[in-house]
């Protein structure tokens, strides 16, 4: 390899294709980078060479070498080029590249790595845009555009910003183990067989919660950790199989405290002002005026409960539901916010669909007049009432969501508010952060007839609860609030946490209450019951969802964009071909064979 003027600190360039100005002319310089673009302007040629910080035109004008070279110099092979920055002629100088007022006029030139273009997947800058799978199969070409580069960089900005405020108020980073034992967060297990221990396995943890919790026995007070998390669940726009948490745990501890905490982090990360305060609401107002524990607040449209306003109406699919126990909810869209046509009103059933929704009635208002849908079921004297119990009124269309299942009613208007927020481009807040906080403790499954932990097993029942808790039972724990708090931002869950049970009794309890027997409990949490029996400090904590921080951040609604190397929606990497089927030698050494 030949070197010229080699740059400083041992690299072998002497600046980055993104730095030459105006001040740089008449120096000799060294440049690296890859072939963005290469013209040939009637003998006159001319290279684009770029890397992650920008581009800068070479030119051969003065090259006295063998001009062959440049025909194996194909788009995407990596250079090394020596030579004089010169001003452009004030004719070719270009205002959109930052280096547009100067070139470098090339005396040698070194082809480090040639690309193979006849067979390239795509070009990471061409103007044909390659389709998702391709671009991560060939991730490391798609990692070559600026825009993914622009999101590493936000994203270890990030993490460093977090570390510097934790470190600046004591919190100390602690490693905490990959291959262990479940971690119950709701999602199943991602395990890995023991070659030691054959017929048993590890599972990776959802998340260090009972380790963090272990943490605060063994005294380390404030702990925190960028860490890596693993749920084997259904994938969705923004949950992967492994993400990163910034878990943390604080000892002698009240959710005063971890809410400022998570208000100076979001302060720093998305430059909110100094007085900002995160509002507050409770998991049953979001449930009522959105239908969900994670509402995107930065727009109206908000949801009304008008069940017993139809209790005698003729129209069975609002009188049943009214009647039988279920739920009906309307949603107003003013004619200012948006009017629809037959076919725009045909597609809400596409919406509600997936959840669970069978449709939406809606009808519409036009000075006083009432039309379509549902309208002819509509008197004066229900429309008095409709409009006297939501306070909505005038020109506009009222949409009706009702079910016997609340679950369906609460998310399919959840869903198509959501919708509707997008496509009338309601939304004109960049960020609409809030606090939801009085979760229930449990979600109570009528099919299996069992409670499961609405957060996680290891969180506090509200104190004014906890001896009714004790006392347990059905009716007892139905509806109990939990001592929990999740951070929510433009209809994310960016964080959750809670306070955390720190009674053997309490947490033996629990166990109990989500149909653990006595032998699982022991087998699964005997060594964390047996912690709690010797000395424990009250504390608590939360954990931030760092992929889903660095969304909102750079603005990108696919969790994808903001992980290097991430899986598709199916939990395979298409790059490596992750998973794969083991060799038979591994499968033997761990004693194991596959069902057929
Ligand atoms: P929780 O399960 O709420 O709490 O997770 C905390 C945050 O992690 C993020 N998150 C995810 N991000 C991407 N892909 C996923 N599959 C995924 N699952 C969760 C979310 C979520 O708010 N141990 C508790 C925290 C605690 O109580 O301190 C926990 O893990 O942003």
């Amino acid at each position: 390899m030949a070197t010229y003027e080699i740059g400083n600190q041992g690299l072998l360039r002497t600046h980055t294709c993104g730095e030459l100005r105006d001040d740089h002319v008449g120096q000799k310089v060294t440049l690296c980078g890859w072939v963005n673009k290469s013209r040939d302007l009637g003998g006159l040629h001319f290279i684009d060479l770029r890397d992650k910080y920008g581009l800068t035109q070479l030119s051969f004008k003065e090259f006295s070498g063998d001009l062959s070279i440049l025909k194996k110099c194909h788009l995407e092979s990596t250079l090394m080029v020596h030579g004089e920055v010169r001003s452009r002629p004030a004719e070719a100088q270009n205002k959109n590249m930052e280096t547009g007022s100067v070139e470098v006029m090339v005396t040698e030139i070194e082809l480090l790595s040639g690309c193979d273009i006849d067979n390239l997947p795509f070009l990471p800058f061409g103007e044909k845009d390659a389709t998702e799978n391709l671009k991560l199969k060939y991730r490391y070409l798609d990692l070559r555009t600026q825009r993914l580069q622009n999101i590493l960089k936000v994203r270890s900005q990030a993490t460093v910003d977090v570390r510097n405020i934790l470190n600046g108020e004591g919190f100390i980073e602690v490693e905490t183990p990959i291959l262990y034992k479940s971690t119950p967060e709701g999602a199943r297990d991602y395990i890995v067989p023991s070659r030691v221990h054959p017929g048993q396995v590890y599972a990776l943890p959802q998340s260090p919660q009972t380790l963090k919790q272990l943490l605060m026995i063994g005294g380390t007070d404030k702990y925190f950790q960028i860490c890596r998390c693993f749920r084997d669940e259904d994938l969705r726009a923004e949950r992967q199989p492994e993400f990163s948490q910034i878990d943390l745990e604080v000892s002698y501890v009240t959710p005063a405290y971890i809410k400022a905490l998570v208000e100076k982090v979001l302060k720093k990360l998305f430059k909110l002002e100094d007085d900002f305060v995160l509002p507050v609401m409770s998991y049953a107002e979001a449930e009522e005026r959105y239908g969900s524990d994670k509402p995107d607040v930065r727009f109206g449209l908000e949801h009304r409960v008008v069940t017993d306003l139809f209790k005698d109406s003729d129209f069975a699919v609002l009188s049943k539901p009214a009647n039988d126990g279920g739920l009906i909810k309307t949603i107003f869209v003013s004619e200012e916010e948006g009017s629809f046509s037959r076919k725009d009103t045909d597609g809400f059933v596409d919406v509600v669909k997936p959840h669970g929704g069978k449709g939406v009635a809606l009808f519409k208002v036009k000075d006083g007049a009432r039309s379509a849908g549902i309208s002819k079921f509509i008197s004066d004297d229900l429309m008095k009432s409709l409009e006297e119990k939501t306070g909505f009124s005038g020109n506009g269309t009222w949409l009706f969501f009702a079910d016997t299942s609340h679950d369906v009613v609460h998310s399919s208007a959840d869903a198509l508010r959501r919708h509707l927020g997008k496509t009338l481009n309601l939304i004109n807040k960049k960020y609409a952060f809030l606090w939801i906080n009085d979760f229930p403790l449990f979600e109570y499954d009528e099919e299996e007839k069992r409670f499961y932990a609405k957060h996680h097993p290891f969180t506090m029942p509200k104190a004014e609860d906890v001896d009714k808790f004790l006392e347990g039972g059905h009716d007892n724990w139905l509806g109990m609030r939990a001592e929990a708090y999740d951070v929510v931002c433009n209809g994310y869950e960016l964080g959750g946490g809670s306070i955390r049970i720190h009674r053997g009794d309490v947490q033996k309890k629990m166990f109990e209450a989500l149909g653990m027997s006595e032998e699982e409990t022991q087998a699964q949490f005997g060594f964390f019951l047996e912690a709690l029996r010797y000395g424990v400090p009250p504390h608590g904590g939360l954990a931030f969802g760092l992929d889903r921080l660095i969304m909102l951040m750079v603005g990108t609604e696919s969790i994808r964009d903001v992980i290097a190397f991430p899986k598709t929606n199916s939990a395979t990497d298409l790059m490596a071909q992750a998973p794969s089927i083991p060799g038979q030698d591994q499968l033997d050494e761990l004693k194991m064979e596959f069902k057929k």
